[in-house]
């Protein structure tokens, strides 16, 4: 019978083989920590950014709501930012020149008096949206864009449009006008996994407008996926597209595993890691075509934590600093300021804002939760660090 001997390499007893490959493991181990400790720190520290001047900046896609709520919202955006695209999804949507007039009038009146800011205001389409009206609009600079939502895609979606075709007369005015198209890119087929509505929407919804009308001027809003990435970088300056925070920093095991994180849940929906990354190297481009769009999209706590919970995130108040800790992340701080500032402004046929905004690199917890009556509102990244500190200048 073969005697086994088993030789544990970490307890070795007196054997003076085992003492020689104990001392030869700790070295290593030692060695390993002095490399990540100060070779990695210093190799590291040449490329991060502690602190950064950007041109004032646009949220090219944001939720305000109205009412009490507005008050509560609008001065998160409009301190650092110099305008924003407002998103015309209301309980009761915009669809005439008069809404959009009043409601501008409404967001203006909650804009805090040292704030500069100017809201840009959006039709929202539907079956029976009319040329006239949309194009009287735009000449008279009530409406800067028309948002496209499939019916019933995502929240306030109920007079969202059912048969795309009905719309290809008022696409066609648009493309002579020069009015862009905002479009929520998903389908809304049941059949369709929810993970893959995008990428449908590709082929069976972007594709047949962008043939029809190769010269309408497209934003695919809050795009999640690579094949979203490459269809814009596959394509003219006509069509850009708007990221959000959310889908830079986190994928679907973010909001899934180990407990659901309804304050995670959007649409589109968030997506596995492999689409994060093509986001992530996305802006790391020099494409023109990528700009900021926050989604910010606020519902009330009771809403968001509920058995069929409300889908959008509330991230106003820390957009600017996730969106700078994911451009330092990737080493990409050089197209910071063009994400954020410059290319949306190009797009849209706007000057650049005047003034600057700072960004400092610091530890910042951020424990704001923002309520007011019965309105409780959980930020984006509530109880994290957030890491910049962020100051008009
Ligand atoms: C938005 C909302 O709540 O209005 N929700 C969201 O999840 N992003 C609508 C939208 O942009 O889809
Ligand atoms: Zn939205």
């Amino acid at each position: 019978m073969v005697e086994r001997r088993t030789v544990n390499p970490y307890v070795t007893g007196s054997s003076p083989v085992g003492g020689a490959k104990f001392l030869f493991l700790m070295l290593l181990f030692i060695f390993n920590i002095f490399y990540y400790l100060f070779f990695d720190e210093i190799r590291l520290m040449t490329k991060i950014i502690t602190s950064i001047k950007i041109r004032r900046p646009d949220d090219c896609h944001v939720h305000f709501r109205d009412g009490n709520i507005l008050k509560l919202i609008v001065p998160y955006t409009s301190k650092f930012f110099g305008r924003a695209i407002i998103m015309p999804n209301l309980i009761k949507p915009i669809i005439s020149i008069n809404q959009a007039i009043s409601y501008r009038k409404r967001i203006i009146r909650a804009i805090p008096s040292e704030h500069l800011f100017t809201p840009l205001m959006t039709f929202y389409l539907t079956d029976m949206s009319e040329t006239k009206i949309i194009e009287d609009g735009f000449n008279q600079k009530v409406f800067i864009a028309c948002k496209l939502y499939l019916n019933k895609v995502t929240t306030n979606s109920k007079y969202g449009v059912s048969n795309i075709t009905n719309l290809y007369p008022v696409f066609s005015t648009m493309e002579r006008i020069g009015m862009p198209l905002l479009i929520h890119g998903e389908v809304t087929n049941n059949n369709i996994d929810i993970f893959d509505r995008e990428a449908y929407f590709i082929d069976q919804i972007m594709e047949p407008i962008r043939n029809n009308f190769p010269n309408l001027k497209i934003v695919f809003e809050h795009i999640t996926t690579k094949e979203a990435v490459q269809y814009i970088l596959s394509n003219n300056e006509n069509i850009v597209a708007t990221i959000t925070p959310q889908h830079l920093m986190f994928n679907r095991n973010h909001m899934l595993v180990n407990g659901i994180k309804p304050h995670l849940y959007c649409l589109p929906i968030l997506k596995s890691n492999i689409h994060r990354t093509a986001l992530r190297e996305a802006i790391t481009t020099d494409c023109k075509r990528f700009f900021l769009g926050t989604d910010t999209a606020p519902h009330t706590q009771n809403k968001k934590e509920s058995a069929c919970g409300c889908a959008g995130i509330f991230n106003a108040p820390t957009a600017l600093a996730a969106y700078a800790t994911v451009f330092n992340e990737m080493n990409a701080m050089e197209n910071f300021e063009a994400f954020c500032s410059l290319n949306g402004a190009k797009f849209y046929g706007l000057p650049v804002n005047n003034g600057f905004i700072e960004l400092k690199r610091k530890k910042i917890i951020f424990n704001n939760k923002i309520s007011k009556d019965k309105n409780n509102l959980i930020p984006f990244l509530l109880h994290k660090n957030i890491k910049w500190e962020i100051n008009v200048i």
